[in-house]
């Protein structure tokens, strides 16, 4: 398998108000370790013994026990640079599914503030393919304990302490609320477009 490629954010470099350059670029820095340890963690699944898996302790095991942590810190913090950077506004089709779901634009905001205040790790505003429905979800420790099937992710929003305490330090809730205000809703509304759910 050729090596994946980290993509360059540096375009966000002084664009995100709330967010220094020193916070952003010691940001993906670390999100470069992660795609670092995919591809070596990719690398060794092509040679590694598959013949003694075990779930105590086996090479190949531990590869793939570790395999989404790499995978979700790589593709997690792509979607959140992704949707960084205040651009347009919710689209009209994505703000009817999210009152649909929500009651209100506000409800959602309140519940996605709510959910990065609730523990360390991230928050994302997915499309619940089970239940037809935008949702928040909360993806806590090692990028993927509580990540749900069937979603197609929408927003991404990073509440590991890593994220804002060059800025912030422990004054969370304003990086909270700094990093809701500083959304890029054209790249958000183009991933809903791009899966179209049925309308409501
Ligand atoms: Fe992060």
């Amino acid at each position: 398998m050729s090596k994946y490629e980290a993509k360059d954010f540096n375009h966000l470099l002084g664009k995100v108000n709330g967010l220094s350059e020193a916070q952003l670029k010691a940001h993906f820095g670390l999100y470069q370790g992660y795609v670092n340890k995919l591809n070596e963690i990719w690398e060794k699944l092509g040679t590694v013994d598959k013949s003694k898996a075990n779930y105590s302790f086996n090479e190949y095991s531990e590869l793939k026990r570790r395999e989404p942590v790499a995978y979700n810190g790589t593709f997690l913090h792509e979607l959140y640079f992704s949707n960084l950077g205040h651009e347009g506004a919710v689209s009209p089709d994505l703000k009817k599914a999210i009152e649909a779901s929500f009651g209100s634009f506000d409800n959602w905001m309140i519940d996605a503030k709510a959910c990065l205040a609730s523990a360390h790790g991230w928050t994302l505003t997915v499309y619940d393919w089970n239940l037809n429905r935008v949702s928040n979800m909360l993806v806590q420790s090692e990028h993927h304990v509580g990540l749900w099937p069937n979603v197609s992710v929408l927003c991404a929003v990073d509440a590991w302490e890593h994220a804002y305490m060059i800025d912030y330090g422990t004054k969370k809730p304003d990086y909270v609320n700094n990093v809701m205000n500083a959304l890029n809703w054209n790249a958000i509304n183009e991933r809903f477009a791009h899966i179209n759910p049925p309308k409501k």
